[in-house]
């Protein structure tokens, strides 16, 4: 949870801001009692600056991006649209809340789109290919692109589990079409909960906007809402000004959490290069990994289970690989997929065997910015332990301290917010420190999910 373990005096100062001046929650309008403070807005600058991209909306979850980006590419009734096997929920859901067909490609080894599937899947009612950047890695996006671009297909990347990855120097989320972020409180940066939607086509971000807010088409966040024709149909999925006050201050503070994870990823993925029976998952461009996640596989789903089980008893996490599939596994989906007539009649969870046998051996480890070398170190030899002795689970769980339960594993990190003292507010057009500048660097959402020990 990389983000809300960094929450501070900074986030809390923001949002007290908002009430200093004004106290106006809603970004669009009542501009004179808002005194000149439009956190939204300034949000989706630095965001759009930091991302080296034209425009962002920022929206109330990784969820209603994913929907608004969909409708914004012209998603509805009856359209096929490919996205992975392995993935968020959200992902079909939103392709289901726009009446699309969700069309299911395997993954490879990389745990990301099979493009020799995705290229197989491809039919004249194509709308939309989605390839996702799970737990910090981006997909094949070389190869997902030619296929796309061959078939005049746009492309979408569900960039929420990988805020702040790259893949071959091109941010993750700003390579195809249009991107999307999820912000939720278990992301690279947090708003509690948000999402944004980045892109360089005007028209598909005029089309998200209006979307974004039942319909509102002028464009401008300074006219009242009743003054607006609002032609088109859409939804409240505006984000709140707290929100936005708050993903300004975590903002400067990705950097940061995408270094240190990167550098802990690093020391774990050292510590264990050779133990028997563990391999690494495959990583198209390795520099561009957002390090959010350590993920390994064991030889059979036996071995996988078994590591679970030793590695739950010592008290540590995992995170989705192996045990929240129901999560994560569109096999597992069938309360989504049944109601289409193309897979009626046909047994889910069946339906995508390479991954389901790729998924079944995984192992995914969450890492936390504030780890200490002793607890990374403890990590390692957790894992080791796990990974080569089957009679582990008969010991008595001594080391039973995860990293994120350990009052020692975080030391010399900076604490929780407190009472914060809020010298220097944030003014409107005031650039928060560390934005403004493209980052030539380049993470799975955290979904709440994994056992926290
Ligand atoms: C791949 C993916 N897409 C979409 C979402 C939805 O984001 P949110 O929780 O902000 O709605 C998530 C959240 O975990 C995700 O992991």
């Amino acid at each position: 949870m990389p983000g809300y373990e960094l929450i501070g005096e900074e986030e809390a100062c923001a949002v007290k801001d908002v009430f200093t001046y004004g106290g106006v929650l809603t970004r669009y309008g009542h501009d004179r009692k808002r005194r000149g403070i439009y956190r939204v807005e300034e949000f989706e600058r630095a965001f759009s600056r930091r991302m080296g991209v034209r425009h962002a909306l920022a929206v109330s979850s990784g969820s209603a991006a994913l929907i608004v980006a969909l409708r914004a590419l012209g998603v509805g009734d009856g359209d096929e649209v490919i996205t992975q096997s392995y993935t968020f929920v959200a992902t079909l859901e939103a392709i289901a809340a726009c009446g699309g067909v969700p069309v299911v490609t395997e993954i490879d080894a990389t745990l990301t789109m099979d493009p020799d599937d995705l290229a197989a899947r491809i039919t004249d009612r194509t709308k939309a290919i989605v390839p996702v950047h799970t737990m910090g890695i981006g997909a094949r996006m070389d190869a997902i692109l030619r296929i796309a671009r061959e078939h005049g297909i746009p492309v979408l990347e569900d960039a929420a589990q990988a805020c702040g990855g790259s893949y071959h120097g091109e941010l993750l989320g700003t390579i195809g079409n249009v991107g999307c972020f999820s912000f939720d409180f278990e992301k690279v940066i947090t708003t509690g909960e948000g999402g944004m939607i980045v892109t360089d086509d005007g028209a598909i971000i005029a089309r998200a906007r209006a979307c974004a807010d039942h319909g509102r088409e002028m464009q401008d966040p300074h006219t009242p809402a009743d003054s607006d024709p609002h032609p088109s149909g859409g939804f409240n999925f505006r984000m709140s000004e707290l929100s936005g006050a708050v993903g300004l201050a975590q903002l400067p503070k990705m950097d940061t959490v995408i270094r240190r994870q990167r550098e802990i990823k690093r020391q774990i993925q050292e510590g264990l290069s050779d133990t028997p029976g563990l391999t690494f998952r495959e990583v198209p461009d390795p520099t561009g990994d957002a390090g959010n996640t350590a993920v390994f596989f064991l030889e059979s789903r036996e071995a996988a289970a078994a590591f679970a089980r030793c590695w739950r008893e010592r008290g540590h996490a995992t995170q989705n690989l192996p045990d929240s599939l129901a999560w994560d596994y569109a096999a597992e989906w069938s309360h989504i997929l049944g109601g289409y007539p193309r897979y009626r009649g046909r047994k889910i969870s069946t339906l995508w065997p390479q991954s389901r046998a790729i998924l079944e051996r995984g192992i995914a480890i969450p890492l936390q910015v504030t780890m200490t070398p002793d607890a990374i170190d403890r990590l390692i030899a957790a894992a080791r332990a796990c990974a080569g002795t089957a009679n582990l689970r008969a010991r008595p769980a001594r080391e039973a301290r995860s990293s994120a339960s350990d009052p020692e594993a975080h030391r010399g990190f900076r604490g929780r917010a407190g009472a914060a003292r809020c010298r220097r507010p944030l003014r409107r057009g005031a650039r928060p420190r560390g934005q403004g500048r493209r980052s030539s660097a380049g993470r799975r959402s955290y979904t709440g999910r994994q056992p926290q020990p």
